[in-house]
């Protein structure tokens, strides 16, 4: 297996700082937990949750389950305390930090049965579906009558000590801290404890986030009738009538959660809890569009024991659509070709619609001598989409259509830039490189030839990348090692893509095209860059600015860490965009998915990022300029002629140097005069943070129910609808958006029209 990269190097930073952070540790406390104290009035409240990067004491869980949970009076904590140490001292063990699972969950058992917590309505001991006394150690699934354990215990109760290493589950040595508030799943929905990343629900719920719990009455709103399994009971769920309807897979356990789930990289986190926030869950397969798998492709999920379970247990479902119905994501460098699984794993996976990031579609691997550059994405099954970089954030902010912009307008200086490593991850070498794979050696020759040109910046390294990709006109966005996220960020930040890489599909292809507000060269013509990039004229750019603000608020994950772009909504953007990739292809079945654009209107105006109601599209007129090329499918070998790429993407362009000239030819140069590219006159009006529940252009439902303006205001004063430290995993509150109040139901998130 592959061995994992971090995404975006400014993570390796994160970890040594976070790491280095225990000095004041009064104060890190709330930090490290994310509570804060009166900000929103309530005593308590979450700001948001944070990878922790080591163990802690068993002074400090303590002191964590003292203000989440315990609540004592201060002399019963003290008797508490004290009884525990005299407990560990008995057992002759050090009263520091838990060496391991048992260690770790001694403590943690002894907190919770000390502590009252509320259960299900309608819950006894009595209806326990599981083993008596299940609840105490482990969350009975009710629905099943399984008892779900925390990593470290087994059996039908949950009691018996389970020996367990990280090795087995984390990936990584030295990585798995054992915490009671890790990071679960909607934060166990304030239903449960989370205990190493599962939650330990109160009695009666259960599920990953114990959402779920049995309805006895039948009388739940969605209710399906007396004894079955409903939804956030009581929480106010309303399934959004639009849909997808998703099945969400209750795997045991020990197939994920036991993991580090969110190790690397969050998009399958976000997905899982954003799903659930937006009313797409259903709870009966039956009545399901898709299926969801929870657990990322990387890292160390049971992906054996997840098709054999499914199979066991579900097969009708996965069997109706030879499993393409069902989700998975990988947000690996090289999607599904880092094959983190087992054989017994492959044809299911082979079958299923991966979200992914790598788009190469046909096998490179001999011309780059890298086996990774294989065809790791299936056009038409597999979505692409785009790179989360929730650590770019504070970054994004110098994106040219960002409000403070209003006031300091970007002034384009550079022509194009890139800035990066040139022969491999996180390597000062220089051209000529050693490895052909990188970047398919695109970032070499753009360093080897365009480095002294004026207008160009082709550096290993700025000071701010945000700044200095806002500032340029162009921006090249070469891969890495695998995937790349300069298009992503290139866009986000209002600077034209440039894209040099063959038969490597981009996100949201071929719903966005990438030549229309970018700049697609083959890499046969890399020659010709300078000549293309210079031949364009102002109106040509003007018109590709204009498509481009469209395309940032489609690939900007803005409703999961805040808001961007000053008159945007959030309501394109890319988890919208995803979800609605999977209603379009739910209304048209068979077609492929070029062809969605041209039949579904509500389709296409989305992604024109136009609403319901058409308005003016901004689009300039002119002179009609030759029709741009389509990408040659040889362009680099031979071998790809006729590739699946002539079939998958027929109406990619690409531009030449041939094109540019035959424009010029037209007079493109002499029709009305545009608007500058910052110009924001075209836009929607209204405030950077639209989307906080109240105002939001994002939710429609005329349901009561709807967040309140109170709410609403509470939850995000001006100026602070961007977190200022979105780093990974993700600064987002339960629900898996930012629009998500800090506390309270995730049913209150802002949901999709
Ligand atoms: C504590 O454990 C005992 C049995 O081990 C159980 O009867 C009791 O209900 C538990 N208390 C709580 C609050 O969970
Ligand atoms: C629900 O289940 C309980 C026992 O599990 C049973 O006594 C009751 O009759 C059931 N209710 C209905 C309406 O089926
Ligand atoms: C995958 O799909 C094909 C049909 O496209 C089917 O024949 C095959 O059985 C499926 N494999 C699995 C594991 O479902
Ligand atoms: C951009 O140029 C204008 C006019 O020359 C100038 O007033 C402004 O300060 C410049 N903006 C920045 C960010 O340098």
């Amino acid at each position: 297996m592959a061995r994992p990269r971090p995404l975006c190097s400014a993570f390796l930073a994160l970890v040594l700082t976070l790491a280095c952070v225990h000095a004041s540790f009064q104060d890190d406390f709330d930090i490290v937990w994310g509570i804060s104290h009166g900000v929103w009035g309530s005593g308590r409240s979450r700001i948001g949750r944070r990878l922790l990067t080591r163990d802690l004491s068993m002074d400090e869980i303590f002191r964590y389950w003292q203000k989440m949970y315990g609540k004592w009076p201060t002399d019963v904590y003290e008797t508490h305390l004290t009884d525990y140490r005299n407990h560990v001292a008995r057992s002759g063990r050090e009263f520091g930090i838990p060496r391991n699972d048992q260690e770790f969950l001694d403590l943690y058992y002894y907190l919770r049965n000390r502590t009252e917590v509320p259960r299900a309505v309608g819950w006894t001991p009595e209806r326990e579906r599981c083993a008596p006394g299940c609840y105490l150690h482990g969350t009975c699934n009710q629905e099943l009558g399984r008892c779900d354990c925390p990593r470290g215990r087994q059996g039908p109760d949950c009691s018996e000590p389970l020996a367990t290493s990280c090795r087995e589950f984390c990936q990584h040595d030295g990585q798995c801290h054992r915490v009671i508030r890790e990071w679960c799943i909607n934060e166990c929905n304030d239903r449960g404890s989370c205990v190493g990343g599962f939650c330990h629900c109160w009695p009666g719920y259960f599920g990953t986030d114990c959402s779920l719990s049995v309805d006895y009455e039948g009388k739940e709103p969605n209710s399906n009738g007396p004894n079955t399994t409903v939804l956030l009971a009581g929480q106010g769920y309303r399934p959004n009538p639009r849909g997808p309807k998703i099945y969400v897979y209750e795997f045991p356990p020990q197939y994920h959660v036991w993991s580090l789930l969110w190790l690397d990289r969050p998009l399958n986190i976000i997905l899982w809890e954003r799903l659930m926030s937006l009313g797409l869950r259903t709870v009966n397969p039956e009545e399901a569009d898709y299926f969801f798998l929870p657990g990322c492709g990387r890292g160390c999920n049971k992906w054996d024991q997840k098709f054999k379970y499914i199979m066991e247990h579900y097969a009708k479902y996965w069997n109706r659509r030879n499993g393409r119905d069902h989700l998975m994501t990988h947000a690996g460098d090289w999607g599904r070709c880092e094959k983190a699984w087992g054989p017994d794993s492959a044809p299911f996976i082979a079958n299923l619609t991966m979200l992914n990031h790598w788009g190469i579609t046909v096998d490179r691997s001999q011309e780059t001598e890298h086996d990774l550059f294989n065809a790791c994405h299936i056009p038409d099954q597999d979505i692409q989409v785009p790179v989360l970089c929730g650590d770019l954030y504070p970054q994004f902010e110098h994106n040219v259509w960002h409000p403070k912009r209003r006031a300091h307008p970007v002034n384009k200086t550079v022509l194009a830039s890139v800035a990066g490593s040139i022969c491999g991850w996180n390597s000062a070498e220089e051209p000529p490189c050693k490895n052909k794979y990188y970047s398919f050696g695109v970032r070499a020759a753009l360093w080897t030839t365009l480095r002294d040109k004026p207008g160009f910046h082709i550096a290993k390294r700025v000071p701010v990348l945000g700044q200095s990709m806002a500032e340029s006109e162009f921006c090249f966005a070469p891969t890495g090692a695998g995937h790349g996220k300069r298009q992503v960020v290139s866009v986000t930040l209002g600077c034209m893509p440039v894209i040099i890489s063959d038969h490597v599909a981009q996100p949201f292809e071929p719903f966005l095209d990438w030549n229309d507000f970018g700049v697609w060269i083959a890499e046969a013509d890399l020659p010709d860059v300078e000549a293309i990039l210079r031949g364009f004229t102002p109106q040509q750019k003007a018109a590709k600015m204009k498509k481009l603000y469209c395309a940032a608020r489609h690939v900007a994950y803005t409703t999961v860490f805040g808001g961007l772009f000053d008159g945007d909504t959030g309501e394109y953007d890319a988890i919208a965009t995803i979800f609605n990739i999977l209603r379009v292809r739910l209304r048209h079945p068979g077609v492929p998915d070029h062809e969605l654009m041209k039949m579904d209107q509500d389709f296409a105006d989305f992604m024109a990022c136009k609403p319901g109601s058409p308005r003016a599209s901004g689009l300039v007129a002119g002179a009609a300029a030759p029709p741009a090329p389509p990408l040659p499918n040889a362009a680099s070998n031979a071998r790809y002629k006729d590739s699946i790429d002539a079939k998958a993407f027929p109406h990619r362009t690409v531009t030449t140097a041939a094109w540019i000239k035959a424009v010029a030819g037209t007079g493109a140069a002499t029709t009305q005069q545009v608007q500058p590219s910052t110009d924001t006159a075209a836009m929607i009006p209204g405030p950077l943070c639209a989307f906080n529940g109240h105002w939001v252009a994002y939710a429609s439902f005329d349901t009561p129910g709807n967040p309140s303006a109170e709410l609403g205001n509470a939850h995000r004063a001006q100026g602070q609808c961007m977190p200022k430290n979105a780093n990974r995993p993700g600064n987002f509150p339960p629900g898996g958006s930012i629009t998500c109040p800090p506390i309270g139901p995730i049913t209150e998130c802002a949901v999709l029209v």
